[in-house]
């Protein structure tokens, strides 16, 4: 394929990214001039554009640092586009996307120590972002590896030929180096089964998101509630925990399709505010937030946010947490997460000091939890 074809890919790409606001997954999922390429030229062509993504805020300062005011005022997108591509193939990692930018001209050398993350976030993010995590350099900005969720991780490692690996801290998770075809993974759901003669099951899911089912110690003949459980995934794993009663509650009834059924499992669609049951021996509140620290996986999410966002989210999330405390039986555990970097959304007033997880200290996507006993 021609560097100009791929040029004009890429900044086609990017120009209706701009125009639409639509996450970049989703938007390159549908793209029909990536499909016609080679496999092998389209996983570079969108590794390309997920890493400007991420890097996009550096990019920029850096590209306009080096340009006259002049020049600055003479360059269209396009070609601002182009020069910040370029560019970001000089930070390591990139370099095998070089050729893919041939004739391009180069104006700027990665800086590490350039700031990463948009000018109204870093007012918000958390004081317990450490300085490594607000930097280019951050693993924040590039992508992570895969983790998967299983009720027998030791068991399931020997059905994905090597792939995975058990992670130390986390009883239920596997990391993966390299990306899995979907097919190893139904492969390994097909027909196995765990040491304890139970189906075996393996998911894909964060490890940041299974530190947070850890923290809940949910044991056998607990009445539980997962209080926004949408999506499912936490679901799956505290399902696999044997409590007596599990609730997946969530306002949106399509996203509480994918938490899992069975017996002693209810599915309840509701505004959990509205949610009266109490005497819960364990409650978790995965809250809704902004999702700024999932940037690995939402390689856009910081690019996509508002500042004025943040108040709708905190405010529900403090209601959240009161209701959520009077559900609790008496000597009961409550554990408050979000996938969020910013102290307003993670450091309420009516919670204990927590945890803040990141991939530069913990090989996980931004995550913080705080747990009430
Ligand atoms: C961070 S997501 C949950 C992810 C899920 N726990 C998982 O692990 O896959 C937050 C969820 O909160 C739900 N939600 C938002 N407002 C809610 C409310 N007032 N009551 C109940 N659920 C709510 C959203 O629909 C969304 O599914």
């Amino acid at each position: 394929m021609k560097a100009q074809e791929i040029h004009s890919i890429l900044l086609e790409a990017l120009a209706a990214w701009r125009a639409s606001n639509t996450p970049i997954r989703q938007l390159l999922s549908k793209n029909m001039a990536l499909k016609k390429l080679y496999a092998k030229d389209r996983r570079r062509v969108r590794d390309l554009i997920f890493g400007y993504m991420r890097n996009q805020i550096w990019l920029e300062d850096l590209v306009k640092e080096s340009l006259s005011a002049r020049q600055n005022a003479r360059l269209s997108r396009r070609k601002r586009d182009l020069l910040e591509l370029r560019t970001l193939v000089t930070k390591p990692g990139f370099e095998e996307h070089q050729e893919l930018l041939d004739g391009v001209p180069s104006v700027a050398d990665y800086n590490p120590s350039q700031a990463a993350w948009p000018k109204w976030m870093r007012r918000h993010l958390s004081s317990k972002l450490g300085p490594e995590s607000r930097v280019a350099s951050s693993k924040f900005f590039e992508e992570g590896p895969a983790f998967f969720a299983s009720n027998d991780p030791q068991h399931a490692c020997n059905f994905m030929g090597g792939h995975v690996s058990p992670v130390d801290i986390c009883t239920s998770a596997l990391r993966a180096e390299k990306r899995l075809r979907k097919e190893v993974l139904e492969q390994v759901n097909k027909g196995h089964q765990t040491q304890n003669g139970r189906a075996l099951d393996v998911w894909p899911m964060d490890l940041g998101s299974q530190i947070i089912v850890s923290a809940l110690r949910v044991e056998q003949g607990h009445r539980v509630l997962d209080m926004c459980a949408g999506g499912g995934g936490k679901s799956r794993l505290i399902a696999h925990q044997s409590p007596r009663e599990l609730v997946c509650l969530d306002i949106n009834e399509h996203r509480l399709r994918a938490c899992p059924k069975g017996k002693g499992i209810r599915h309840v669609v509701a505004d959990a505010l509205e949610f009266r049951d109490t005497g819960f021996d364990r409650i978790l509140v995965d809250a809704p937030c902004t999702g700024s620290g999932t940037l690995r996986r939402q390689p856009d999410i910081h690019l996509r946010l508002r500042e004025d966002s943040v108040p709708h989210y905190t405010a529900l999330q403090s209601k959240l947490i009161q209701h959520a405390k009077s559900l609790l039986a008496p000597g009961g555990r409550l554990v408050y997460a979000t996938c969020s970097v910013l102290s307003a959304e993670n450091e309420h007033d009516s919670l204990p000091e927590g945890r803040l997880m990141t991939p530069d200290n913990d090989d996980s996507d931004g995550f913080y939890y705080s747990v009430i006993n």
